[in-house]
Parts: C-alpha cells; sequence; structure tokens
C-alpha cells in the first residue's frame, strides 16, 4: 500500500510517499519539505497569515517533487493523508484542501490525520514492533503532552502544560538572548560550549506529583538573569544556553520516568520538534535504559520536525478514511 501524506499545519509544507509492505513495515518513498523559516526568522517568529501565503506558493511544486518520483501517480498512490489540526486554521486549509482536491479526482480514501499522532507514529517509521501500553512524550512548539497509548485506537493525556510549551520556551529564551526563529536548534548549539550549572534556572512543577508541566516561570527566570548581565557575550550565552537545556530536559526526563514507572509501561516514545535536542534523547535514554521491560524509541531527527512522512505513518497505523465531505480542520484538535 502506498500513501501520500501531505502535512501543512504550521510554517512547514512537507509531502511525502511512504509505502507499508506486507509485512507491516514502512518504506520512505520520497519526503519533501519547503520551509518560510527564513521569513519568520526576520519576524521573530510566525505570522499565519504569512506562513499559509507560503504554504500556497510551496503546495503544488513540493507535491510534483513526491509524484515525479513515481509512475502514474494517480494509479500508484492507495490512500492519501492529511493532516487536520490542531495548527494555524489558513496552513491546514492549503493542505486540505489540496488532499481533497486529489482524492476527489483520483477516487482515493482521504485520512485525515491529527498531527499529535504524526509525531508519535515519526517512531513507527523506523520500528513496527513497537510493544504496548506505550507512554509517548510530545516535545513540539505549541504541545508538550504525555500520552498512554494502550493499542492503536485507545490513549488517555497523563498530562500538558500549563503554559508555554517545551519548544515555545526555547523560543522565547532565544529571543531573548537575540538568537532568531527557532531557537531549539540554536541554543543546543550554543549549549555545547557552555556550562551546565552556570545558573541554577527553576524546574517549576517538577515535584507537582502529577503529570503537567510548565515552563513560563524558566523564561522569566532567565528574563532576569539576562537583564542581571552588563552584557552579553559569547561566555555568558553559552552559559545561560546550556543551563536552560538543562532545566527544560531535566523537567521532560524526570516526569516521562516518573510516568513510565507509575504505568508499567513497555515502550516510550518521543516525538515532536524538540525531540531532535540530542541532550533529551542521550538522557532520557540513560534514564529508560535503567528501567527494567521498557524500550525507548526516538525518531530520526528529519522526522522529528513537521513532516508529511509522519502523516503517512499515523494513516498506515491508527486512523481510517473518511468520507471528504465530512473531512475539516479542526486547529484546536487535541488527543
Ligand atoms: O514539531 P515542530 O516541528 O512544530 C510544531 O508542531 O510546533 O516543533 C518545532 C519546535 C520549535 O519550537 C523548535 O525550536 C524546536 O521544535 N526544536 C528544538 C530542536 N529542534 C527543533 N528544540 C530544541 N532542540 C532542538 N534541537
Ligand atoms: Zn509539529
Amino acid at each position: 500500500m502506498i500513501i501520500l501524506g501531505i502535512e501543512t499545519s504550521c510554517d512547514e509544507t512537507g509531502v511525502a510517499l511512504v509505502e507499508k509492505d506486507r509485512r507491516g513495515t514502512l518504506h520512505v518513498i520520497h519526503n519533501s519539505i519547503a520551509t518560510s523559516l527564513s521569513l519568520h526568522a526576520q519576524t521573530g517568529g510566525i505570522i499565519p497569515e504569512s506562513a499559509a501565503r507560503e504554504q500556497l506558493k510551496y503546495m503544488l511544486p513540493t507535491l510534483d517533487k513526491s509524484l515525479n518520483i513515481i509512475n502514474n501517480p494517480s494509479k500508484t498512490i492507495d490512500v492519501i493523508a492529511v493532516t487536520v489540526g490542531p495548527g494555524l486554521i489558513g496552513s491546514l486549509l492549503v493542505g486540505v484542501e489540496t488532499a481533497k482536491t486529489l482524492s476527489y479526482l483520483w477516487n482515493k480514501p482521504l485520512v485525515p490525520v491529527n498531527h499529535l499522532y504524526g509525531h508519535i507514529y515519526a517512531n513507527f517509521l523506523t520500528h513496527t514492533d513497537i510493544p504496548f501500553p506505550s507512554l509517548a512524550l510530545v516535545v513540539s512548539g505549541n504541545h508538550t503532552d504525555l500520552v498512554l497509548l494502550t493499542s492503536h485506537t485507545e490513549s488517555e493525556v497523563l498530562g500538558s502544560t500549563r503554559d508555554d510549551a517545551a519548544g515555545e520556551a526555547f523560543d522565547k529564551i532565544g529571543r531573548l538572548l537575540g538568537l532568531p526563529y527557532p531557537a531549539g536548534p540554536l541554543i543546543a548549539h550554543h549549549a555545547l560550549n557552555g556550562n551546565p550549572s552556570a545558573f541554577q534556572f527553576p524546574r517549576p512543577m517538577k515535584y507537582s506529583g502529577d503529570f503537567d508541566f510548565s515552563f513560563s516561570g524558566l523564561k522569566t527566570a532567565v528574563l532576569r538573569t539576562v537583564t542581571s548581565q552588563p552584557s552579553l557575550t559569547h561566555s555568558n550565552i553559552a552559559d545561560i544556553c546550556a543551563s536552560t537545556q538543562e532545566a527544560i530536559v531535566d523537567l521532560l526526563v524526570y516526569k516521562t520516568v516518573k510516568a513510565a514507572k507509575t504505568f508499567h509501561v513497555k515502550s516510550v516514545l518521543l516525538g515532536g520538534g524538540v525531540a531532535a535536542n540530542e541532550k533529551l534523547r542521550n538522557d532520557l535514554s540513560k534514564e529508560i535504559s535503567r528501567l527494567e521491560n521498557v524500550t525507548l524509541f526516538v525518531p530520526e531527527k528529519k522526522y522529528c520536525t513537521d513532516n508529511g512522512a509522519m502523516i503517512c505513518a499515523a494513516a498506515a497505523f491508527k486512523t481510517s478514511s473518511q468520507n471528504i465531505s465530512e473531512i475539516t480542520v479542526d486547529p484546536e484538535l487535541f488527543y
């Protein structure tokens, strides 16, 4: 079965072709992404209308890149999958209307996919033998969620952020340091030269006893530190970045390990843009390896940030097709 996946929930325009073979293994045939990030770097964040306008420009050329890979796409493709939410309404509409048009023209089933499950199912692009019950940590620009999956169709949200998401915390703290959007990868880069113990930033809600997160207090603490510095130099920027990353990763790892123990899961799945963070991957791997009979799965880095392949993966295992007239975008969609 060959799935065409379309992802346009935020600033990326992602199109992918993924094959699911008879044994249920996924093979990415093609994954193309166009991004308007350089535009958002100039404005310090995403302006929804500009993101959607860029996606209108990128949608067909990006689609063409994938379709040109295969012969006779209208025959070869079996299913079309598209992100219907959560995300920016204008951006989601670009992908959903494109997918609906193709589904109608080619008479192919259309699968509406929840972007958040897309991030979780990015893990299935490289591993199909993931055991349930499974705990997913979804860490993106807008979400920080711990989700318990008991099967492909049953899940329960154990906790979420009460304010900023982990990615948002990286991005906002980066802005305080004069780093362009999205600052997550740049903070990780500067952190390599910094001392993670240079500043003792707070760990809000670490011992709250639940599985919720909070990052806005951390941002305020970093702001206080930044304003107390006589000037920002390479050296103190590196120290602030390393200390910030230390605090965010510590919170994420602590609560994930606690949830994994509490719910006796067999696997932990990392997903979302922040899952590309090397320290998070390493620290989580170290802590999960201490637990008996729990395996950590992390997506390849290129499938952590938004992409079409993860949408194909969710459609391959989790979601079924619906009549195109019933499929609508839902910017607030949750699990
Ligand atoms: O999942 P994603 O591509 O988009 C959303 O669905 O939001 O995540 C984007 C977020 C941004 O906040 C970005 O700063 C963060 O992921 N990010 C990282 C890294 N790479 C991307 N944060 C920390 N370290 C990274 N290496
Ligand atoms: Zn995302």
